[in-house]
């Protein structure tokens, strides 16, 4: 698939057919997301891949918004070494997502972000949760859980602002 029909056709996908990914094809999309820019080169992040049917169960009730972990066939929690990056290693590691998002699509792979770290408070309870379940030294910062498993849905169309909304040549 051409690189720009990849990033514009790719989608969420919460649904997922009970087919196994093998690891070569998981370790491909980890190496993609090893590709991705990182302030520095620090490169702070890690993964950890969980294919336990037990943990994932866990990890699907640490936000209401992601029980569909339980029923995906993979879930990779994505972590940054903060001390290594104290002042990127959100935005490095979110650079590596969205890396596995477009490699996991050019295999016919669908994911979906479940939030983790966030701003608020409730991204901190949700970073403790998911260091107590997976064992994650102190140090380590979790941007995130990416559920990925063989598409079982084709999402509805949705409103993506226009560029012209977005777009300013020049000044604002
Ligand atoms: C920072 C971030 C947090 C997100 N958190 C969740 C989440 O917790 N649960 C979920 O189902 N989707 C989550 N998503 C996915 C978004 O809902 C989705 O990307 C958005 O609706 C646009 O749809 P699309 O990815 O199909 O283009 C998150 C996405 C981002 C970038």
């Amino acid at each position: 698939m051409e690189v720009i029909n990849v990033i514009n056709s790719r989608r969420s996908i919460r649904k997922y057919k009970k087919q196994d990914i093998p690891n070569e094809k998981i370790l491909q999309i980890l190496d993609a997301a090893r590709h991705a820019p990182s302030a520095s080169n620090i490169q702070p992040w890690e993964f950890v891949v969980v294919k336990d049917k037990a943990t994932k169960e866990k990890l699907s009730r640490v936000n209401v918004y992601g029980k569909f972990i339980v029923d995906a066939p993979v879930a990779i929690v994505v972590i940054g070494d903060e001390s290594r990056s104290p002042g990127h290693w959100v935005e490095d590691c979110s650079l590596a997502v969205e890396n596995m998002f477009l490699a996991a699509k050019a295999l016919g792979i669908g994911g979906c972000w479940v939030a983790v770290f966030s701003l608020d408070s409730r991204g901190l309870e949700r970073e403790k949760k998911v260091k107590e379940i997976l064992s994650i030294p102190e140090k380590y910062r979790v941007l995130c859980i990416v559920a990925l498993g063989y598409p079982d849905e084709e999402p509805a169309p949705r409103n993506l602002r226009n560029l012209d909304e977005l777009v300013h040549f020049e000044k604002f």
